[in-house]
């Protein structure tokens, strides 16, 4: 069967890791997607850095925007980041040339999520992002797919793995927070700009994008609340460790009287909950439905290998045909009424 071709922007920790996976696992990636899946073109910024892979049998191109209308690509896969700029320009190329877009990138979907989704509906592309919510949980495709018969009540996890790996380690190692934080950035974990993970934004991205599955809204990340753990000191660990607890950024989107309600912020988890005995850069969803229940889905949340797993779960997907809208329903069915503004920013 003829290939799908795939362009690649962005080669750093998930686009190294995408080109490392569909090399070792080739064979069974094509058996399980009924064709071959082949990057064709790649672009990053600087050409000549040494990524321990070889690039020389991929066309290099400069702008990664030409990638959206090169010939002969069927997918572009943007992995660079960034919630505007040459992502956004890239992923608004790619739909409206009606190609396909697989993203990791949680900042552009929270915000430009609704317009994407439309732009793809009207180019019949596909618009996939399992990457871009804990990392390599298939969280996205458990809410769209295997509870989508369910209303929602609440959905509610720890989505940053760079501020889980943080707190545990404070926790068990007594270690101070700057180090901790360099340890993961060190791990590939932490956002290029590591303040969208301590402060707690990565995490209202990721849970705008879930409550926009559970709850069938638009992506509203001006409307969640934040708080992140920058200033949590070992201190607040040690005293919830002594009254049983633990500390976690938790966000949480539930359904109340005002609408939509969407909160980031430090939670004193009790040790009875399973989100007390999440660590590292471990990341976990619960969701309750009206007739499933309580759903847990916990794993990677971050790093190389997970999240490029993600990455090409969704290629798989497109090569097999098997894609539907960008959210659990169309994108013009979305509703912005139900978002309530959480306050507090
Ligand atoms: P990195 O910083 O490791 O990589 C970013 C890549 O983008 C680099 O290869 C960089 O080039 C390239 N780049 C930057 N600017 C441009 C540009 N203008 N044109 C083309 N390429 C460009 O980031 P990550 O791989 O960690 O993250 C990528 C995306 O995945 C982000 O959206 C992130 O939020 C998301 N993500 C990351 C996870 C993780 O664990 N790291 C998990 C889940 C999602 P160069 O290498 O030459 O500098
Ligand atoms: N910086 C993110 C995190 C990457 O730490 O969770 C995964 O989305």
């Amino acid at each position: 069967a003829e290939a799908l071709r795939v362009a690649l922007a962005g080669l750093g920790t998930v686009g190294g890791g995408v080109v490392k996976l569909l090399d070792a696992n080739r064979d069974l990636i094509a058996r399980r997607a009924g064709r071959p899946i082949e990057v064709v073109a790649v672009s990053a910024r600087d050409r000549t850095r040494d990524r321990g892979i070889d690039l020389s049998r991929f066309a290099w191109v400069d702008d990664s925007s030409s990638l959206a209308t090169l010939d002969e690509v069927d997918v572009v896969v943007e992995l660079v980041g960034g919630s505007d700029g040459p992502a956004l320009t890239l992923a608004r190329a790619t739909l409206a040339a009606g190609r396909h877009l697989v993203t990791a990138n949680k900042a552009l979907l929270a915000h430009h999520g609704l317009e994407l989704a439309e732009t793809a509906e009207r180019g019949s592309a596909a618009l996939k992002f399992e990457a871009a919510v804990a990392g390599g949980i298939p969280v996205i495709k458990g809410l769209r797919e295997g509870a989508a018969a369910n209303e929602i009540g609440r959905v509610y996890g720890i989505l940053n793995g760079t501020c889980n790996f943080i707190l545990s380690k404070m926790e068990a190692e007594g270690r101070d927070f700057a180090e901790v934080l360099s340890e993961a950035q060190a791990l590939g974990y932490a956002e290029s700009d590591p303040t969208f993970d301590i402060d707690g934004i990565d995490a209202a991205h990721k849970l705008s994008i879930l409550a926009s599955l559970a709850f069938g809204s638009q992506p509203a990340f001006g409307a969640v609340a934040v708080h992140g753990i920058r200033h949590v000191l070992g201190a607040d660990i040690a005293e919830a460790a002594a009254l049983g607890h633990r500390v976690r950024l938790v966000g949480v989107a539930e359904a109340g009287p005002q609408g939509l309600f969407q909160r980031v912020h430090p939670h004193l988890v009790p040790l009875d909950h399973p989100l007390a005995h999440v660590t590292g850069s471990t990341n976990a969803v619960v969701a309750e439905g009206n007739f499933v229940g309580r759903l847990l889905f916990q794993g990677a949340g971050a790093g190389e290998g997970p999240t490029a797993s993600a990455v090409v779960a969704d290629l798989i997907d497109i090569a097999r045909g098997e894609f539907g809208p960008a959210f659990a329903m169309p994108a013009g069915s979305l509703s912005a009424a139900s978002v309530a503004d959480s306050g507090e920013r």
